[in-house]
Order: C-alpha cells, then sequence, then structure tokens
C-alpha cells in the first residue's frame, strides 16, 4: 500500500478484512436516499436522439429578453460581489411588496424572508431547521421527490400520507393524517399547487391544515411555487391564496418559492423562504456555510421579473391553459385512462388502470415512440400507477407527443 503521506509513525499494515472494517463508510444518512426516478428515466433519453421531452418540470422556453437585460445591467453595475446572507434588502422588499399586492400579507423584509439559491434550497434549509435527527415528518404525497429526500438528509423519518382522489378531485385525507402523527412528528409538508397532482388546497384545507399543525405543535411548510400558475382564479394571473393569508406571523409557518416556474428561470436558481422570524434567523445564518447567498446579478434580475413579469406571466398562463386543455382533450375517452382536471401548476397525472409499473411502461414509451414522461413511481406513496406529463412544452413538441402517447395508450389498451 503506497501512503500519499510518508512523515509520521510507521504502523504494521493492517489484514485486508480490518483494512476493510477501518475504512471510513458513507453515512448512513446519505447512503439511504433513493435516485430521482425522474432523473434515471431522464438519463436514459439523454443517451437517445429525438425524444420529445416532458419529464422534467419546465417549459422549453427561454428565460423571457427582459429578465436576461435586466441580469446584464446588474453586472454592468457591479452586481458581481458578495451580498447578504438572506439576499439583497431591495429584493425581500420587492417580495414583500408582491406578498401586499396578491396577498394582502404583511410581511417585514428584513427578519422575515430569506432569499435563497432555488426553491429546492429554501426547502432543504426550512427542513433542516425545523428537524432533529429522528423526528418524523409527514409529506401529503403524491409530491416531487426533494422534499422528502431533504427530510431524509436532516436524518428524520418520512411517513407518506397520499392524497386519495375522489370522484374526479384529489383531497386530503385527515383521518389518514391524524393516524400517522406520532409524538416524534415535528412537520408537515404539503404541496399546493401540487407537483405532479395539479390539485389546489382549498381554503378549508388550508384552515385544517393550520388546525392540524397548531394543535400538534408541528411545523407547517407549505410549498406554493406554483401559486402564479393557476387556472381557477376570478382572471388568470391571480394567485393561489397563500396559506399566510391565515397565518399569524406567530404561526409555526414556511412558505417555499422560486423564480423558477413562473418566470422562465429554472437555471438562475434563485428562491426564497417566508418563514417566523427565528427560523428566518437561523436560515440566513445557515445559509453562510451553505451557499452563501444567491448570485447578486440573478438577485437583481428577480426583482425585475417580480417589477415587471406580470403581463408575460399572463401570456404563459394563457397559453399553458390551452396546452392544459389540449392534453386533457387528447387522453380523454382512452379506456381505462382516468386523468383528473388540474387547477394549476403545468402537469397531469393520469392514472392508467392496471398498470404496476410506471418506469417500465415510462421506459417503453420512451424507447418506442420517443416521447419522455416522469413515471408516477417517482411522486411517491400514492404515485404508482399513473405517469406524469409537463404541458409547458411548445405546441410543436407537445401536440407530437400527444398524438404518440395517445396511440400508445390505445395500443396497449387493445
Ligand atoms: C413542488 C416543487 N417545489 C420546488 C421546486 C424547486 O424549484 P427550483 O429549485 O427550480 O426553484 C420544484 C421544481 O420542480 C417543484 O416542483
Amino acid at each position: 500500500m503506497v501512503s500519499r503521506h510518508s512523515a509520521g509513525a510507521r504502523r504494521i499494515p493492517p489484514s485486508s478484512s480490518e483494512r476493510i472494517s477501518l475504512m471510513p463508510r458513507l453515512a448512513r444518512s446519505v447512503e439511504n436516499v433513493p435516485h430521482s426516478r425522474i432523473r434515471e428515466l431522464a438519463e436514459i433519453a439523454m443517451s437517445m436522439d429525438g425524444v420529445l421531452r416532458l419529464y422534467f418540470g419546465e417549459s422549453n422556453l427561454p428565460t423571457p429578453d427582459y429578465i436576461k437585460q435586466a441580469a446584464i445591467r446588474a453586472l454592468r453595475d457591479g452586481f458581481t460581489f458578495y451580498t447578504e446572507n438572506a439576499g439583497l434588502p431591495s429584493l425581500r422588499r420587492a417580495i414583500a411588496e408582491n406578498y401586499r399586492r396578491l396577498h394582502s400579507v404583511d410581511l417585514d423584509p428584513l427578519s422575515e424572508i430569506v432569499v435563497t439559491a432555488s426553491g429546492v434550497q429554501a426547502l432543504n434549509m426550512g427542513i433542516r431547521c425545523a428537524l432533529d435527527p429522528g423526528d418524523q415528518a409527514l409529506v401529503l404525497t403524491p409530491a416531487w421527490p426533494n422534499g422528502a429526500s431533504s427530510v431524509m438528509l436532516a436524518n428524520a423519518a418520512v411517513c407518506q400520507v397520499p392524497h386519495p382522489l375522489s370522484g374526479q378531485r384529489y383531497r386530503i385525507d385527515f383521518e389518514a393524517l391524524e393516524a400517522a402523527r406520532s409524538p416524534r412528528t415535528r412537520l408537515l409538508i404539503y404541496t399546493s399547487p401540487s407537483n405532479p397532482l395539479g390539485w389546489v388546497a382549498t381554503q378549508e384545507d388550508q384552515r385544517r391544515l393550520l388546525d392540524f399543525a397548531r394543535r400538534h405543535d408541528l411545523w407547517l411548510l407549505a410549498d406554493e411555487v406554483y401559486d402564479r400558475l393557476f387556472y381557477a382564479g376570478a382572471r388568470l394571473g391571480d394567485p393561489v391564496p397563500s396559506i399566510l393569508r391565515l397565518a399569524t406571523r406567530d404561526d409555526a409557518v414556511m412558505v417555499v418559492h422560486s423564480f423558477s416556474k413562473s418566470y422562465c428561470m429554472t437555471g438562475w436558481r434563485v428562491g426564497w423562504l417566508v418563514a417566523r422570524r427565528d427560523l428566518a434567523a437561523k436560515a440566513t445564518q445557515l445559509n453562510e456555510f451553505i451557499i452563501s447567498h444567491a448570485p447578486s446579478f440573478a438577485q437583481k434580475a428577480g426583482e425585475t421579473a417580480l417589477a415587471e413579469g406580470e403581463g408575460p406571466l399572463v401570456e404563459m398562463l394563457e397559453r399553458l391553459k390551452r396546452n392544459r386543455d389540449l392534453c386533457l382533450d387528447s387522453l380523454s375517452g382512452i379506456p381505462g385512462v382516468t386523468v383528473p382536471r388540474p387547477d394549476g401548476a403545468f402537469y397531469l397525472f393520469p392514472r392508467i388502470q392496471g398498470l404496476a409499473d410506471s418506469f417500465a411502461f415510462c421506459k417503453r414509451l420512451l424507447e418506442e415512440t420517443r416521447v419522455g414522461l416522469a413515471p408516477g413511481v417517482a411522486f411517491g406513496a400514492g404515485g404508482e400507477g399513473s405517469v406524469r406529463i409537463c404541458y409547458a412544452a411548445e405546441r410543436s413538441i407537445l401536440e407530437p407527443a400527444m398524438e404518440r402517447l395517445t396511440k400508445f395508450l390505445r395500443g396497449s389498451a387493445a
């Protein structure tokens, strides 16, 4: 054995079995985190040519030019240095102003908002601040897997509580939530609008979730990254009402948000966390050790997105709504396929009768038709038996993809 370090005391070399037992292993908390099955499917797809990609949660539209120009201006204006751990005060003020305008919620930008380097970092940070090793988090599923994986990274346990489908609408199973809670439970995570369901919590749902969290002394984490992608408001552009409308500033509530989805900024990595002051202060402090802060010029571009983004957002929503309806129409009437009409986000989650292995189904679909979807199994309890279609793609991709998918489904049913 060649030592990298020749100095120091000479030791007798260990036998091979000793060598293995002395070898440091990876931490169990990281070894146990499962791979993303969406990514697994995507990696097969990326090795193939001509795939119509509907597996990731993003459109193929570039970030709008007014946002790119804002980033270029910011670079020219010198936003190339470190910023505050909680993000630029000007961006935090813009986010607070946005909550005032959209939700009539009053937030203190300096103590209740932390800018993060993406929604997923906000999610990870919020979870990290709420859980100790050995605690348990309840997660409403099917859900984007990153919440549950972040719980595992915090050395805590995940208990998934599936949304049952009643007729054409998903709902929350409050009895199952009560039954799943244990003395170790410290956190409840839900996503509205939901990825992958497109389901949107009603105000009554939110009231009951808040009541459940208050009664059992839990943190309530609401992932609201899709709140602007809502098709059932009085007007397109009206957001899904935030849980912050119901919570007081002393409630143990956190909201995770992001610029990625509403402004086509997935690659920019900017998001935010709204939380009770003590948690926001701790998240700010921890940011120093994790990412320090989101990129300075990207934060400035985020400010412009909030200030000038309403018109382009409504145009995008009109396009997304038409896409949703196209996909719903193409799937309607296919024997054995049930697809609840989603009110938010940009996903359909059709359930396919008799489907027991959604990964194998998606792989076969990919190989035989070059259409890439995300397997329902990737989204945890309640997800197997379905597939997720992201309908944010351009029509030139979506239309042929839906044609091939429906043909494949009719062929499989025959
Ligand atoms: C439910 C949900 N939350 C959070 C995110 C994180 O978005 P980002 O990290 O790009 O800001 C996503 C992205 O797909 C999501 O679907």
